[in-house]
């Protein structure tokens, strides 16, 4: 019987086999693009610190805050250093279901910023972080293992863990469908790449499944849709052709007035 690709305990097991190399394969895969895209991604999100907030009559100063990010299939935590040039006080919450890319994350690659990380291994369709408990949610190519359901359950988590004006930004790999350069670009993904895999991997087939994954997730349309579903408000965009798709909004302080 085929493998469920979007079972998280095949998810966990496919990225516990990859963590060892996956800040490498994914950099040079990608060309160097996955640094700009993780970048970008963090430039999406809007910091709405300084909202005043009337009480007892009297305009109330925000209290000097640290920013909390949830940082969602965190991975090898690569976005990290982005995060962290962008927002130095942060303090972020990391998950995953990989245990493997977990303990790298923190023991190989990032023990330097301890301090300002917690992780939770952990599926983050489960995890119940508290309500409200976040000013800023990110995921930077975390998106691509959820089918449509999934993509639902998440926005919910989302739209649950995130403060009233706070911001999310989630970007993915995505399937450029418009592109005239479309048919090479698969051709990489679906043939070249599981060649180089299996031939400098030792018969490999787990980065590989990066060509699966984005066919069937398409873009971040249905995330889009998912999220506003919630009632948080989202804007879309494309990058480089639509090679990766991003999709970045608010948690609205107050509900949207009925219309008149
Ligand atoms: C392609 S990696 C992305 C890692 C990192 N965010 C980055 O920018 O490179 C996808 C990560 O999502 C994690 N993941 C997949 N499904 C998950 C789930 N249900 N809950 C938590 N983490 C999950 C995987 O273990 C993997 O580390």
């Amino acid at each position: 019987m085929d493998d469920d690709i979007y079972d998280p305990a095949y998810v966990a097991a496919l990225f516990d086999r990859c963590s060892a190399r996956y800040r490498w394969w994914s950099a040079v895969s990608s060309f160097g693009f996955i640094w700009l895209w993780r970048r970008q991604c963090v430039g999406r999100l809007t910091g709405q610190q300084s909202i005043a907030r009337i009480a007892d009559s009297q305009v109330v100063r925000p209290a000097p805050h640290i920013p909390q990010i949830v940082d969602l299939m965190a991975g090898t935590g690569e976005v990290w250093p982005h995060l962290l040039a962008a927002i130095p006080r942060a303090q972020i919450t990391a998950i995953d279901i990989s245990s493997q890319m977990h303990d790298d994350a923190m023991t190989r690659l990032h023990a330097n910023r301890s301090g300002q990380i917690s992780h939770i291994c952990a599926n983050a369709l489960e995890n119940t972080l508290p309500e409200e408990s976040a000013d800023l949610v990110i995921s930077t190519f975390g998106l691509k293992t959820f089918h449509a359901d999934q993509q639902a359950q998440l926005a919910a988590k989302i739209a649950s863990i995130l403060r009233p004006g706070g911001s999310f930004s989630l970007i993915e790999a995505s399937d450029p469908k418009e592109w005239a350069l479309r048919p090479f670009y698969r051709l990489y993904l679906d043939v070249l790449l599981p060649l180089l895999e299996r031939t400098f991997l030792q018969g490999a087939k787990d980065f590989s499944m990066i060509g699966t994954y984005t066919r069937n997730f398409g873009d971040c349309a249905v995330m889009a849709d998912a999220l506003a579903a919630q009632g948080l408000r989202v804007t879309r965009k494309s990058h480089f052709f639509g090679c990766a798709t991003s999709v970045a909004g608010t948690k609205p302080i107050a509900p949207d007035a009925p219309a008149p």
